[in-house]
């Protein structure tokens, strides 16, 4: 991998890379198609990256289907997809990890304390491995987009991070390979995420700009869901990730719902 991205960056060529953990959908395939616009040559890589699970989540079980993904992926223009095994990343002895001090102590970082050092870690691997000029990554993981974006300035990376909007079901369910796991019962109970902002910004249209008000909406709207389990509703500073009392400016509003055993992740900017 590393051979081949020299011989393009020596031809004057620029490279795009997506980042994946595989089993694509239409938001990985938007990303795809993102960095194809993007770059001259298109990198994707599909890794399900067990530094970044916790004992007990579902590194095991997370839905793998590498055939199909090389399909989709090369339709959707990719040039190359990199698929390295977990021995040829983390060899023995494995012993480096990236860690940020202040963002992952927030949202998701709370109940997944490992996991953004994971994620840190392995982006950082594969950016040093496929030597990129642009990476995209979904803005559906808003926290893990601003990690990723702290890092690379932090660390110096000379790459730019493209953020690309979360694509949506027709119903509003933000897509995500975990969407697999639900039955159709959850999968209508899910819808509640999406409820939850929109009725968020309708809220703080109508000029109800107290963080809390606003929380207890939503937190309604997710209960009233059948089989939930609120890990977290949050309306932070888009920056910091830092609480907001009340909101002045643009507010990011995030969420993280378990579904049954499913944990599904959303959020939106709230903008008076
Ligand atoms: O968003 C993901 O799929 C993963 O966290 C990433 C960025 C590919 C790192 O494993």
């Amino acid at each position: 991998m590393q051979e081949y991205s020299d011989r393009v960056r020596r031809l004057d060529k620029t490279i795009a890379f997506v980042p994946t953990m595989g089993y694509l959908h239409e938001g990985h395939l938007s990303l795809i198609r993102e960095g194809r616009k993007i770059g001259d040559c298109l990198v994707v890589s599909i890794f399900v990256n067990p530094v970044q699970f916790a004992p007990g989540e579902d590194f095991e079980n997370y839905p793998r289907d590498l055939q199909r993904d090389l399909e989709l992926a090369r339709k959707n223009g990719a040039d190359v997809v990199f698929t390295p095994d977990d021995k040829e990343l983390y060899s023995n002895g494995f012993q480096t990890y990236v860690n940020l001090k202040e963002l992952p102590n927030h949202l998701c970082g709370i109940s997944r304390p490992i996991f953004f050092s994971g994620v840190a870690t392995v982006v950082t691997k594969l950016f040093n491995i496929i030597k990129p000029h642009f990476a995209i990554f979904g803005q559906k993981d808003y926290q893990q987009l601003s990690i990723i974006r702290q890092m690379v300035c932090d660390l110096n990376f000379d790459i730019e991070i493209i953020g690309a909007e979360t694509v949506r079901e027709h119903d509003g369910l933000a897509m995500s390979s975990r969407n697999v796991y639900l039955t159709s019962e959850q999968r209508n109970s899910a819808l509640c995420l999406y409820k939850s902002l929109q009725k968020a910004q309708a809220l703080l249209s109508s000029g109800i700009n107290d963080s809390k008000k606003i929380i207890d909406s939503a937190s309604e709207i997710i209960k009233s869901g059948t089989n939930t389990e609120i890990d977290y509703i949050a309306i932070c500073d888009p920056k910091t990730l830092i609480d907001i009392k009340k909101i002045e400016g643009q507010a990011l509003m995030a969420l993280a719902v378990k579904v049954g055993k499913t944990r599904l992740i959303d959020n939106m900017i709230l903008i008076p």
